[in-house]
């Protein structure tokens, strides 16, 4: 599929237009703070956005989810455990449709209990749970440093090396990376054991 960044916002949001472009169908990832960016990144794409999809529910990811949605005719897709209204509700390994490809649920609790990664067999778009040189923060209402460190090590770590990560905030030196080269530098995924992780978390 093809994944298109686009930075919004003041909080150095990314959110994602993912697509087919065979069907010309594509899924947005967060939308932010404005929808202006994504409309035209859809439109140069000749992209129908069916979905548009939360990675969790913080405000700086979600604002704008229904207005875009609404504007598109798109469907919302929220981690059931999510505490927001509306949308249809996604569980862990659910498969998102989007023309001839799809796309895969990865629930990864732990920077909130609704926080999901979406991964389409090579690309893994990771919202708040893991960026580019750090990880989520776990101290805030629903986060959790144990389940952050068993998402990115039962989960993520399991993917083959050559998944490119695309995180939701561009907080990193690029703006994406393999797996196998961030497994190489980002503590989180160096940490050998929770008891390390919690280190570096406190
Ligand atoms: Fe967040």
């Amino acid at each position: 599929m093809f994944v298109i960044q686009i930075k919004v916002g003041r909080m150095e949001n990314f959110v994602y237009l993912l697509g087919d472009p065979l069907a010309r169908e594509g899924l947005v990832v967060d939308s932010g703070w404005e929808i202006q960016p994504i409309l035209e990144a859809a439109e140069s794409a000749g992209t129908r956005i069916k979905y548009v999809v939360a990675t969790h529910g913080h405000f700086d990811h979600t604002t704008t989810l229904h207005e875009l949605a609404e504007k598109c005719g798109a469907e919302v897709l929220i981690h059931e455990n999510s505490s927001l209204g509306g949308g249809r509700r996604l569980r862990g390994d659910d498969q998102i449709l989007v023309g001839e490809e799809s796309v895969r649920v990865i629930h990864t609790p732990g920077h909130t209990e609704d926080s999901i990664c979406l991964y389409d067999g090579k690309n893994l778009l990771t919202g708040d749970t893991l960026f580019i040189g750090g990880w989520g923060r776990t101290d805030l209402p629903g986060g959790s440093a144990e389940k952050l460190f068993a998402s990115l090590h039962g989960s993520i770590m399991k993917l083959p090396d050559t998944t490119v990560i695309y995180p939701g905030h561009d907080y990193g030196r690029v703006t994406h990376r393999i797996l196998g080269e961030e497994a190489r530098s980002n503590k989180a995924l160096l940490a050998r054991d929770l008891k390390s992780f919690l280190r570096l978390s406190s």
